[in-house]
């Protein structure tokens, strides 16, 4: 495929290596800042552009990886020099794809379900590719597009992805939080974060073999009480900390002792 990436960042300097790797044509990349869109560009041997004033008609598919609130504006950019009937999507987990209903025809999502960050590497043969689109036919060429690049490609509605999205929040967001509250305490304590690790490496293999109801451990489902109240005096001097601990161990004791 002529694929058009538009967005430098962590999903569009990604997304546009895996597709060139696998054979198809980046013919540009778009970013706001010149140095973003250079980096990309050079590796995928496509067109930089910093201006949409610049975008070419032609590719067979617009995928847009920008901040999910700028996707509505910057579709609206694109449809100036684009025909309507062009197929586009966007990258995003929670936005609709409808974001993109007044600009164009033929719209979807091509959605990357992982964390993506630009100085670590991306594994697509362990990345779901979550697609949709308002058109039959677009939604199973965007199926076929994500089996060149991944072994696991589901089609996924607006409002399945929407719920989905709040759970890969939970699993990713919100843990990954939880570590850079650890290291924080770490290193207030002058205590190496290497020896948690271990720890987060267990956690996270033993949830992909078993429910992770049945795999918790610690004071809140043990009710030992006293080691949550000598927890939560030392938490005293992180106060955010301490609610979030706090508001965890209610959870925990509701999931657990629902009395
Ligand atoms: N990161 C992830 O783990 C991940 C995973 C799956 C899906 N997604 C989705 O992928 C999309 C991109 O995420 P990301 O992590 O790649 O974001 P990012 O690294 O923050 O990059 C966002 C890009 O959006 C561009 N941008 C922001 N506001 C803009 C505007 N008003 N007009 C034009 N461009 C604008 C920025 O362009 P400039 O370079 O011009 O500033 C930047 O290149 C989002 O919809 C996100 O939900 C992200």
């Amino acid at each position: 495929m002529n694929i058009t990436i538009i967005g430098a960042g962590n999903v569009g300097y990604h997304l546009s290596q895996r597709l060139k790797e696998v054979g198809h044509n980046i013919q540009q990349v778009f970013s706001r800042r010149t140095d973003k869109v250079l980096r990309v560009s050079k590796i995928v041997g496509a067109q930089p552009i910093d201006n949409i004033s610049s975008l070419q008609s032609g590719a067979n598919l617009y995928i847009i990886a920008v901040k999910d609130d700028a996707i509505g504006d910057v579709a609206e950019k694109m449809r100036k020099k684009l025909a309507g009937n062009t197929w586009v999507v966007h990258t995003s987990g929670s936005v609709p794809a409808t974001v993109l209903a007044p600009y164009f025809n033929n719209y979807g999502v091509f959605y990357p379900l992982q964390t993506f960050s630009i100085s670590r590497m991306a594994d697509f043969l362990n990345i779901p590719i979550l697609v949709d689109s308002n058109k039959e036919l677009m939604k199973n060429r965007l199926y076929q597009l994500g089996e060149t690049i991944s072994p696991k490609v589901y089609r996924i509605n607006d409002e399945q992805r929407a719920k989905l999205h709040v759970t890969a929040v939970m699993v990713n967001n919100f843990t990954n939080h939880l570590y850079a509250m650890a290291e924080d305490i770490l290193k207030k304590e002058e205590l190496p974060m290497e020896v948690l690790i271990p720890l987060i490496q267990e956690t996270s293999k033993k949830v992909s073999l078993f429910p992770a109801k049945e795999m918790q451990t610690g004071p809140a489902i043990r009710g030992d009480e006293d080691t949550i109240q000598r927890h939560m005096a030392y938490l005293d001097q992180f106060p955010d900390y301490q609610k979030v601990y706090q508001a965890l161990t209610d959870s925990l004791k509701r999931m657990y002792d629902p009395k």
